[in-house]
């Protein structure tokens, strides 16, 4: 199944960002994830468009800006010019939702709606068919470190029926409290993103804490084949990618569409029935034939050109 880890930044030491960010890729990160507070809206305050911009100089997979602010429509603009892939709003403060989602759209970036804990699901009800993914948050937004709120995985249920039922493919992404002993629950729960901070950054080796994220992945229980992935990120537009994943793994760049920065996280390993997508990466990582020919079905399947492999 496609399932992509998002770092967040938010635990990492400010001080060296660029290194946080290197450290956390080479552990297989296939977003990173940036908080952005105000004090306002949460009660603390992080980083904006300036440092955005600077770890756009320095990552190479996208980046994924979750903004914790009052007036997110003043600054959607600068976030994307900044480097910004992937932003996601909250809808407890947005009157004007709908235009804030497309907004983002307009600007070539993915939108994501945002739900505190304590916000019902059916308040995407009527964006449901506009986003791009939703983010679940399973703590009160402002602060690294906390505690999982156990109620956020039956809300993932939740949210994905209401998805679709409005024939809405986006994936959903959970934020808050998810380490190695919980992400398989929230997987099977329906996440597809998946944040972590603390469980990466408050440990002496962020790379390694990073990679064993994936292999936690193993408990859930499949979801999708690759075929109804591959269907489902088509059918939500975001196929029209820069880079093809393997499990958790980026084996193959594919060409960036102009003017789209857009990602995806298509399984691309050739699994036999009952066998997990962790078990393929080791296994077809050594399979060079494997992977090509499946990535020429894939590309086919897309409408691409020939990648780099
Ligand atoms: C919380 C942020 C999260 C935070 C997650 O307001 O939105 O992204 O960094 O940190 P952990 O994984 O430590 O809960
Ligand atoms: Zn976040």
């Amino acid at each position: 199944m496609s399932v992509l880890i998002a770092p967040s930044i938010l635990s990492a030491d400010f001080a060296a960002l660029g290194a946080a960010v290197a450290a956390v890729e080479r552990g297989g990160a296939d977003l990173i994830h940036v908080d952005v507070m105000d004090g306002h809206f949460v009660p603390n305050i992080t980083m904006g468009p300036p440092v955005v911009k600077s770890l756009h100089r320095v990552a190479t997979v996208p980046l994924d800006v979750h903004l914790m602010i009052e007036e997110p429509d003043r600054y959607i603009d600068a976030f994307v010019d900044a480097g910004a892939a992937m932003i996601s709003v909250h809808v407890e403060i947005l009157p004007h939702l709908h235009r804030t989602v497309h907004a983002i759209k307009a600007l070539g970036a993915r939108a994501g709606v945002v739900l505190n804990p304590s916000t019902p699901v059916g308040a995407i009800h009527e964006i449901a068919a506009d986003v791009d993914f939703v983010l679940v948050m399973s703590v009160n937004p402002g602060f690294g470190g906390q505690t999982f709120i156990p109620r956020s995985e039956s809300k993932l249920r939740e949210v994905r029926a209401l998805l679709d039922a409005a024939g809405s493919v986006a994936p959903i992404e959970i934020d808050g409290g998810v380490d190695r002993h919980n992400i398989a629950r929230v997987v099977a729960a329906g996440a597809r993103m998946v944040v972590a901070g603390s469980a990466i950054f408050n440990t002496p080796d962020p790379e390694r804490a990073t990679r064993a994220m994936a292999p936690a992945l193993k408990d859930a229980p499949d979801l999708f084949t690759d075929e109804q992935s591959l269907g489902d990120m088509e059918k939500a537009g975001w196929s029209d990618t820069p880079r093809c994943f393997l499990g958790n793994h980026e084996f193959a760049r594919l060409p960036e569409p102009r003017g789209v920065r857009t990602i995806c996280g298509i399984s691309c390993g050739s699994r036999k029935p009952g066998e997990s997508d962790g078990a393929d990466i080791t296994r077809l990582a050594g399979n060079r034939r494997n992977i090509e020919s499946r990535v020429n079905y894939l590309c086919g399947r897309l409408n691409l050109g020939r990648q780099r492999l």
